[in-house]
């Protein structure tokens, strides 16, 4: 084994950004999109970040409102970065960048207005067209999440959302839509970005409102089956329409690492991790691991199921693993005794190991890598990490400079540790960024928790030019991708 060889990344390595359509394009109502999920989140200006559940949680009044409020003022997620209106602008900078791959959303909402229209909005799919012709003028190869947290609301108000077996059919026509218009311009699918989302935070990640069910966990879980059932249609019609196509899941893994080594808590530790990973493994493995039998029937759990999902779950499983890293957590049967801290979709008892982030995240690279090595092990498929990054506040200087030097930290203690990783045989096929450009921020609705090594001058309020700026670490990433991950200084 040459030396040279081990100390990059594989050739054809995979070097980009990401970014959801619902926190960038903006245009809610442009060109026949109907409404989505995400239109119906406001910004609260809460700063309470260990209470995420709380900031990102949408009832019916939410929804009244949100369906009531027809502009996009106080809305960011309505008018995100103008991506709609500028992608040319943006794309030619991660061309500047090298990126290799971008991924990003579609709008399930621009292409199929209310979910069960009988025929695609035209516009809607020109604009996509439009968007991976640009990409390929850079030799960018697009990454396209089929479903990120952007289901049209008439799915929800008139079909509760994704607990109704009804929505799969017509998310597999949504899929087979796009994946046959868009055939020979995208090779790389996800089904479902961060598919635990939809029992963790249901309205975001499953169209399904809490205040409308008896038992939030069943009807969860519910929803998450029939994501489950949609995505093995999905793939099974998209390996039909091209052989070519490589079609991936997409976790928020959230590692568990135990607070102490007292066995009850290295148990508590088992368990949460195997709630995180029982996603991946009905995605890549094909059936509900065992123990999951004993969840459900200790929350009550009852899932109603058809025939023939076992078989097609079993038979349509993905060509690769792609997840989203921020954070690790911890695991105790006694959380009293600790502080709470921010995190991924919720939050945990803090680890006085690591240090957080200004929102509260804990910084974990090293958990990185062994997220990595714990998957390959597990799965034995390639690997994609499509999420990782720092949300920070960033300052514009006198001279028009964005000195960010504690994201290019991040990025190179993060990189790193996938470097480690593929040196321990890990196949990983590539890395995008979170964020590229900075965008509205999931949980909390703001501009100012800034991800991207593009600036884009907003404020929270939806005040500024919308002008793009390269920071430091845009010039750092460069580098790092022009070196195949060799120079990380
Ligand atoms: C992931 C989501 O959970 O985390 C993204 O897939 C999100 O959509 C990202 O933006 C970062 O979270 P946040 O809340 O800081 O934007």
């Amino acid at each position: 084994m040459g030396d040279d060889k081990m100390t990059t990344f594989p050739h054809g390595f995979l070097w980009g950004g990401a970014i959801a359509a619902n926190q960038a394009e903006g245009a809610f109502d442009a060109d026949g999109k109907g409404l989505s999920t995400a239109d119906m989140v406001p910004y609260y200006k809460k700063k309470d970040y260990t209470n995420l559940k709380e900031l990102m949680h949408v009832t019916s009044e939410t929804i009244e409102r949100g369906m009531q409020h027809a502009s996009a003022e106080g809305y960011p997620k309505r008018y995100g970065i103008d991506f709609y209106h500028r992608f040319k602008e943006d794309i030619a900078l991660f061309g500047e960048l090298g990126f290799k791959v971008f991924r990003m959303s579609i709008n399930w909402s621009r292409i199929f207005p209310n979910g069960d229209d009988a025929e695609p909005n035209e516009k809607g799919l020109q604009f996509y067209d439009d968007m991976f012709d640009e990409m390929h003028k850079y030799d960018i190869e697009p990454l396209v999440t089929l479903s990120h947290y952007e289901m049209p609301m008439s799915l929800v108000l008139n079909y509760g959302g994704w607990r109704n077996r009804a929505v799969i059919a017509f998310y597999e026509k949504y899929a087979e839509t796009v994946m046959t218009r868009y055939k020979d311009k995208v090779k790389y699918w996800l089904t479902f970005n961060e598919i635990n989302t939809t029992v963790i935070e249901p309205f975001t990640g499953g169209g399904v409102v809490e205040d409308t069910v008896d038992n939030i966990r069943e009807a969860s879980y519910q929803a998450l089956h029939h994501q489950f059932v949609a995505s093995s249609l999905a793939t099974r019609k998209g390996r039909e329409i091209n052989p070519e196509f490589r079609i991936g899941c997409m976790l928020a893994r959230m590692i568990h690492y135990p607070a102490t080594s007292d066995p009850e808590d290295v148990l508590q530790a088992q368990i949460d991790n195997q709630l995180n990973l029982m996603h991946t493994d009905v995605q890549a493995r094909g059936s509900y691991p065992p123990f999951m039998k004993r969840y459900f029937a200790d929350n009550h759990i009852q899932l109603v199921t058809e025939p023939g999902d076992e078989l097609l779950l079993r038979e349509n499983t993905v060509d690769f693993i792609s997840f989203s890293y921020y954070t690790s957590l911890i695991s105790t049967v006694t959380p009293e005794k600790y502080g709470v801290t921010g995190g991924n979709l919720f939050s945990t008892v803090k680890n006085p190991n690591l240090k957080i982030t200004e929102w509260g995240w804990q910084l974990d690279p090293v958990g990185l890598r062994i997220v990595l090595k714990e998957l390959y092990d597990r799965y034995q498929l390639p690997l994609f990490v499509v999420e990782n990054g720092l949300g920070a506040k960033d300052k514009v200087e006198e001279d028009g400079s964005i000195q960010d030097d504690y994201r290019i930290d991040y990025l190179r203690k993060h990189i790193t540790q996938v470097k480690e990783a593929v040196l321990d045989g890990v196949e990983v096929m590539g890395y995008t960024a979170w964020g590229a450009i900075d965008i509205i921020s999931a949980s909390t609705s703001e501009m100012s928790k800034r991800y991207g090594v593009i600036y884009v001058d907003q404020d929270d309020d939806g005040n500024g030019t919308l002008d793009r700026k390269k920071k430091k670490s845009f010039y750092w990433y460069q580098k790092a991708i022009a070196s195949n991950g060799a120079d990380l200084e």
